[in-house]
């Protein structure tokens, strides 16, 4: 079976002109023209037409005549340039053909459910049931390619840079992302449970308190969380973790590794550093912690002029310690009254109470609530908002971060429905100063924003007895282009100030010890500074493709809803299995 071919399909060019070659490959697609068929043959570089013709060698004719789509075959021909109208500008190869001389098939096929060709527009669950035939596309294979680029330079970069590659369990003990965990149940220990990991962070530290000084794995992490397209129950993480570094620090080699990628994916230079932004600019500005830099489109507070109207739903809000918040639609008085309507129950989706709007028209002022506000402040409003004829304004009041968050949705939503263009990206943000605690209202505690062990910022450290809201924590997050694609933090190594914040996130030194004691312990033992980030390798790579779901670039991801459509799981299991595992599934129960 040695050679089977001399050249790729997609290496058949001008340059092989004339050449004898050998290609092996799939069938694609069989066009009979009387005493002429076309073949078109792919591998997995692309597709090139090849020749046969009765007049030329009609035993080879009957034998190509056989062919169905997706038989695998190896033939032997010569190249040769086609005539100029038939040459193809939309294939690579659509210049040249191969006039076949010999041919062997290789293996036979059945019907394939849908065309296995680019660009074709096939519903996804199909893809996903018959994956194998899927990735069979050069443009899922460019997919994996780019994905496999990315991880070769990621790891090069890394090493140059004196990281060690490390892997860390997947049996393990819950890790403190957030997300609800995947259970393995143990069969030696009935009635205990391993957990995946959620991410390898505990295991890094620890790495930290071995001295690794600089580690990173490509990890895959699981996390049975709802899932959108950004989002899948097992993913891949590039984690890093560092040793006496601070911050600034982590950007810095952060940054050199996408200017790295960026140029031997891209051949662009990425400018470095990326701007930082606080989170509270980032909410103000853009209404999210992940801003969208490509949408020149930025909300405002207008608290000191909203408290000026007659607007009772305004001063409300403001005498209860909230805010309203302004957004300028450019071109937004073309909306129809429906579309407003429709865009008002979208953000009670959100989170608002209401949305307030007033259309800048020819005619005037077009609002149900221009009644509450003389002409004078409607325009002071609208100058404020930079807003002229053919603008539409909207207004959410509400308590700070949900005013900013539900117009920040509001925004994305209108530009999609009025087409609003946007500028080429990429652009990288570091998201930074978040929050170190967020109030969880229904618990009526404080919760940590990003996990435990994220060390406050040095100057609000005193806050912490005072005014525990206010408390800036060292983490960040790097967004590009709308999309979170890393998060980390500079991590407490402090014995005492990882207590206090236990107790301020209401976990009591025995649950601390007994959920994470092995890494308590450990911080007795000389813990070094330390801080890391972890990108989402598969929403990386889905930029890097320009797709839009990270489905696109997992080999074999799930739906929505969990499961996988080609091997069926999850799935029942045998009695035997659960037998041995000294588990019971309570079926009645879960019928009712
Ligand atoms: P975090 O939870 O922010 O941080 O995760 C890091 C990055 O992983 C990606 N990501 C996901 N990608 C696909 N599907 C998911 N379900 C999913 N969840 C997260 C995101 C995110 O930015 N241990 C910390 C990192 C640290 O502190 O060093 C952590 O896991 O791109
Ligand atoms: P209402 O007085 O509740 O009928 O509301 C009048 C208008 O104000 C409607 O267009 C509502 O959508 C809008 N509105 C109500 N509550 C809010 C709010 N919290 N922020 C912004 N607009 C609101």
């Amino acid at each position: 079976m040695r050679n089977q071919r001399t050249h790729w399909c997609g290496d058949i060019g001008k340059d092989t002109s004339g050449q004898k070659v050998k290609l092996s490959g799939w069938v694609q697609r069989v066009r009979d023209h009387g005493g002429l068929i076309f073949i078109d043959l792919r591998d997995r570089t692309g597709v090139v037409q090849l020749v046969s013709d009765q007049e030329k060698n009609s035993r080879l004719f009957h034998e190509v005549e056989k062919l169905r789509n997706e038989y695998v075959i190896s033939v032997e021909g010569e190249v040769s340039a086609r005539s100029p109208e038939t040459v193809n500008p939309n294939l690579k190869t659509g210049e040249m053909e191969v006039l076949m001389e010999n041919m062997t098939v290789l293996s036979f096929s059945q019907t394939p459910p849908f065309y296995l060709e680019d660009d074709v527009n096939v519903d996804e669950n199909l893809r996903l049931r018959y994956r194998y035939l899927d990735l069979r596309r050069p443009e899922m294979f460019q997919r994996l390619q780019t994905r496999h680029r990315a991880v070769k330079l990621v790891r090069d970069f890394l090493d140059g840079e004196g990281f060690l590659e490390v892997e860390t369990p997947f049996l393990t003990r819950s890790t403190p992302e957030g997300a609800r965990d995947y259970l393995v149940p143990s069969r030696h220990h009935p009635g205990e449970f391993y957990a995946l990991p959620q991410s390898p962070q505990l295991f890094k530290q620890l790495l930290m308190v071995s001295g690794i000084e600089r580690y990173f794995q490509i990890a895959r992490c699981f996390r049975d969380e709802d899932l959108r397209a950004d989002r899948q129950p097992e993913f891949t993480q590039i984690d890093m973790e560092m040793s006496f570094v601070d911050r600034e620090a982590v950007f810095e080699l952060v940054e050199q590794m996408l200017a790295y990628l960026w140029e031997h994916l891209h051949g662009e230079k990425l400018a470095t550093p990326f701007p930082r932004m606080p989170y509270s600019e980032a909410m103000e500005r853009f209404g999210s912690d992940k801003p969208d830099l490509r949408l020149p489109l930025e909300m405002k507070d207008l608290s000191h002029l909203a408290g000026e109207s007659q607007f009772r739903v305004f001063q409300q809000a403001l005498e209860k310690g909230g805010v309203v918040k302004g957004l300028k639609v450019p071109g937004g008085a073309s909306l129809t009254r429906r579309e407003i309507d429709e865009l008002t129950e979208k953000a009670g989706e959100w989170g608002a109470k209401g949305l307030a709007w007033i259309m800048i028209t020819e005619e005037g002022w077009k609002s149900p609530i221009t009644k509450f506000f003389d002409e004078e402040l409607l325009k002071r409003m609208a100058d404020f908002l930079e807003a002229g004829s053919g603008d539409l304004l909207l207004f959410v009041a509400d308590r700070w971060e949900t005013a900013c968050e539900v117009l920040g949705q509001v925004r994305l939503y209108v530009a999609d429905l009025l087409n609003l263009e946007f500028k080429p990206g990429p652009y990288f943000t570091w998201v930074i100063d978040f929050p170190l605690f967020h109030y969880n209202r229904e618990e009526g505690r404080y919760d940590p924003n990003h996990h435990p062990f994220t060390s406050p910022l040095e100057e609000d450290i005193p806050l912490l007895d005072t005014d525990t809201s206010r408390v800036r924590s060292q983490a960040y997050d790097l967004v590009m282009d709308g999309v979170e694609i890393g998060g980390g933090s500079i991590r407490i190594h402090d014995r005492q100030l990882q207590e206090k914040i236990f107790s301020l996130i209401n976990i009591s030194s025995e649950e601390a010890k007994q959920k994470f004691g092995f890494l308590l312990e450990a911080f007795e033992y000389g813990p070094p500074p330390h801080g890391g980030i972890a990108f989402g390798l598969d929403r990386l790579v889905m930029l890097l493709t320009g797709d839009r779901s990270i489905r696109e670039v997992i080999p074999f991801p799930k739906t929505a809803s969990a499961t996988c459509l080609m091997t069926g799981a999850p799935s029942p299991v045998e009695e035997g299995q659960l037998r041995e595992l000294k588990l019971e599934v309570k079926q009645e129960e879960e019928k009712k």
